[in-house]
């Protein structure tokens, strides 16, 4: 168990990134869902020993891993959000670098055994000679998983992994960070609704450096049940429908706004439907109740029910050198 108690991060500015953080992770996948500027690879980084938070404890399975970072360190695998590759090293080679600066020993094996295992584990193996720039995004992000795993770690680190996959990488890197948290504690920082709803049983959502929510996908899309209306408007009349109804998505289809609106009591306007929930509405919906007298809103161009990121970031073509 990682437990978080009280965990306040301020930069100078001041920057209050993080505002008293309250959480118990469990062994298996852990999401952290959050926007841009939450505080997530703030706590991640606290969490991986390479900031000094503000104020509060954290500790693993019982140990206080502030105290002594280092010692912590051996146990963890951290991916951060901007991995560093040097693009000219073979994935064989940058990976045995990033070893040997993280001071993996092979433990009786070569170091070019060690790097050999765990690209099989990463799915890497036939792309070991090549060089990193050639690689896709999904497969530096395994490449840096397979750092990440180095030492079999008790406790993953993954921030915002999958952040400009494609949807086939991505849902390669899923199945890796599911077979990862069978045996251990896999805490995955994202701003994707969909990365929580396939792979973790239970998730925190942050805004603004304050957990809003600490739940199950299933328990969190129950809340939202009965709530959400789906209709279709002229783009003229969606002022008008903001001013009267929570509107949290709206997207130009043919001409007119597809719109969901949050309604949990009293009528909906005309025509519109109820829809079956997503934990993306619940997301909406609870960004939304944060924000003082505001609305969380998808931007327009995304379709209401894709849980999807909207542009995911294309991967290098295989095979470029
Ligand atoms: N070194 C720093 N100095 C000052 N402010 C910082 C620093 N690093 C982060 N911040 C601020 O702290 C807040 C939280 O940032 P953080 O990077 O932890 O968020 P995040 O949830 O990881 O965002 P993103 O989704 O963009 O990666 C933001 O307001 C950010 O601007
Ligand atoms: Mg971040």
């Amino acid at each position: 168990m990682l437990t978080i108690r009280d965990l306040v991060k301020v930069y100078p500015g001041p920057v209050t990134a993080l505002q008293g953080i309250h959480l118990d992770i469990p062994q298996g996948m852990f999401g952290l869902l959050g926007p841009n500027g939450a505080g997530k690879s703030t706590l991640m980084r606290i969490l991986a020993g390479l900031l000094e938070p503000t104020a509060g404890q954290v500790s693993l399975h019982g140990e206080d891993i502030l105290k002594d970072p280092q010692k912590v360190r051996r146990h963890l695998g951290y991916l951060p959000q901007d991995f560093g590759f040097y693009p000219h090293l073979s994935g064989e080679k940058m990976l045995a670098h990033l070893l040997t600066l993280k001071g993996v020993t092979a433990r009786g094996r070569s170091l070019r055994k060690l790097c050999s295992e765990l690209l099989e584990r990463v799915n890497l193996s036939a792309a070991a000679g090549r060089k990193v720039k050639s690689y896709s995004g999904g497969m530096r992000q395994r490449l840096g998983i397979a750092q990440a795993i180095a030492g079999d770690p008790r406790l993953i680190i993954v921030d915002e992994p999958t952040a400009g996959l494609d949807p086939e990488e991505r849902l390669r890197f899923y199945h890796l960070l599911a077979e990862l948290a069978k045996d251990r504690i896999v805490l995955l920082s994202t701003h994707i609704v969909e990365d929580v709803a396939v792979l973790c049983p239970r998730f925190a959502l942050i805004r603004q450096g304050r957990l809003l929510a600490c739940s199950r996908p299933s328990e969190a899309v129950a809340e939202v049940e009965g709530t959400i209306y789906e209709g279709s408007v002229a783009p003229e009349e969606l002022d008008r429908l903001r001013s009267q109804h929570r509107v949290t998505q709206s997207l130009l289809v043919e001409g007119r706004n597809r719109v969901r609106i949050y309604q949990p009591e009293g009528s909906p306007p005309e025509g519109f439907l109820p829809v079956v929930t997503s934990l993306e509405d619940a997301y909406l919906v609870a960004m939304g109740n944060a924000q003082a007298g505001g609305i969380a809103e998808v931007p327009e161009g995304r379709h209401p029910n894709s849980q999807t990121e909207p542009t995911p970031q294309a991967p290098a073509p295989e095979g470029m050198s």
